[in-house]
């Protein structure tokens, strides 16, 4: 199935990468927001990474502009009917998600293919909920989206072989690298990722070393190109402890349970980069 018209539920830090990358790609891309301030919010977000890009010379005004023209917002599902394909990248909530789904299903085509963007729930229990399991999958973009070139494709249990073959082919259109991982919390890299910044919490709170130091020693000592402290903040502590907590629950791994301080900042509203102050302080644009 060619995938021409993509909707993206979301258009939050992920959401509005995914919905950039679409329309930079050549698809016509519609995407979804709650609210009319935080769909402003969110294309406000892309323009200026599209801005930027023209201004370092990584872009052309032509490129930006045809970008711009593939791109539309929206506050209703109504104007999501026409889409090929359907990415969801809303926040990592199971209910919030099913719901999603139901309000969906009866607007979209019947071959529409739905995607989650989720980064540990369980893609099958997802599909399960719709009723269109075998055209339900995982597509994991990595953030930032625009730059990062990985995409993790997941099969549910119940995807079927063209819906899968669909999602290989779309996410190399979108210039993404695509691996296929398995359908188990987390998947491959968030199986990795996860324990190694739950761990820096921990240590930080037994006081192995400060913040700048944590980070100036896995960044410069390991060749990463973020600290923990500074990647968390960047993925957002409300998300962290949200996919913690679902691995947590699956695996019943205490490498993966949420440590007492990140809990504690979520609960504060220190969400990271995007609320002005996680671990470190951000001015907010
Ligand atoms: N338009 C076009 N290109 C742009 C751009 C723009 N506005 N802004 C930056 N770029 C390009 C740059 O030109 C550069 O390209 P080249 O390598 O070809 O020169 C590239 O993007 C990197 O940009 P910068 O050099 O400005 O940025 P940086 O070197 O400071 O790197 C970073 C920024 C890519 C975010 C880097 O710090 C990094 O990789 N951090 C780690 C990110 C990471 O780990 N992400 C995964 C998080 S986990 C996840 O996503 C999964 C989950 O489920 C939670
Ligand atoms: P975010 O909090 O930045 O954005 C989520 C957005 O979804 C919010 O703006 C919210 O208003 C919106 N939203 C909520 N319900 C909605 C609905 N019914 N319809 C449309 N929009 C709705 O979160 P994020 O970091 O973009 O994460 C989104 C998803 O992507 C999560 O499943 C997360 O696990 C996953 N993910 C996050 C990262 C990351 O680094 N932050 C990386 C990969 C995957």
């Amino acid at each position: 199935m060619q995938i021409k018209t993509v909707g993206v539920l979301g258009c939050g830090l992920m959401g509005a990468g995914i919905a950039q990358v679409c329309a930079a790609t050549g698809h016509r891309t519609i995407v979804r927001e709650v609210q009319q301030t935080l769909l402003d919010k969110g294309l406000g977000r892309i323009r200026k990474f599209l801005d930027d890009g023209v201004t370092k010379g990584k872009a052309t005004a032509e490129s930006r502009d045809a970008t711009l023209s593939n791109l539309t917002g929206t506050t209703t599902f109504d104007a999501l009917a026409d889409c090929d394909l359907i990415v969801e990248a809303i926040v990592e909530n199971l209910a919030e998600k099913k719901a999603v789904y139901a309000a969906l299903e009866p607007i979209i085509k019947p071959k529409t293919i739905i995607v989650s963007n989720t980064s540990s729930l369980c893609i099958t229990e997802l599909a399960a909920s719709t009723k269109r399991p075998d055209r339900f999958g995982g597509l994991h973009f990595f953030n930032p989206v625009p730059i990062m070139k990985l995409v993790e494709v997941i099969r549910a249990l119940t995807t079927s072989d063209e819906a899968y073959q669909s999602l290989m082919v779309f996410a190399t259109a979108l210039g993404k690298e695509p691996i296929t991982a398995p359908d188990r919390p987390g998947f491959i890299v968030n199986r990795l990722l996860v324990p190694y910044l739950l761990d820096a919490i921990r240590a930080y709170e037994h006081g192995l070393g400060t913040l700048e130091d944590i980070d100036k020693g896995m960044k410069l000592g390991c060749g990463y190109p973020m600290g923990p402290f500074t990647l968390l903040d960047f993925v957002g502590l409300d998300t962290t402890y949200y996919i913690a907590d679902i691995m947590f629950e699956e695996f019943r791994d205490a490498a993966y349970a949420p440590p007492p301080l990140l809990k504690r900042m979520v609960l504060a509203g220190y969400l990271g980069r995007k609320s002005g102050r996680g671990f470190y302080t951000y001015q907010q644009s």
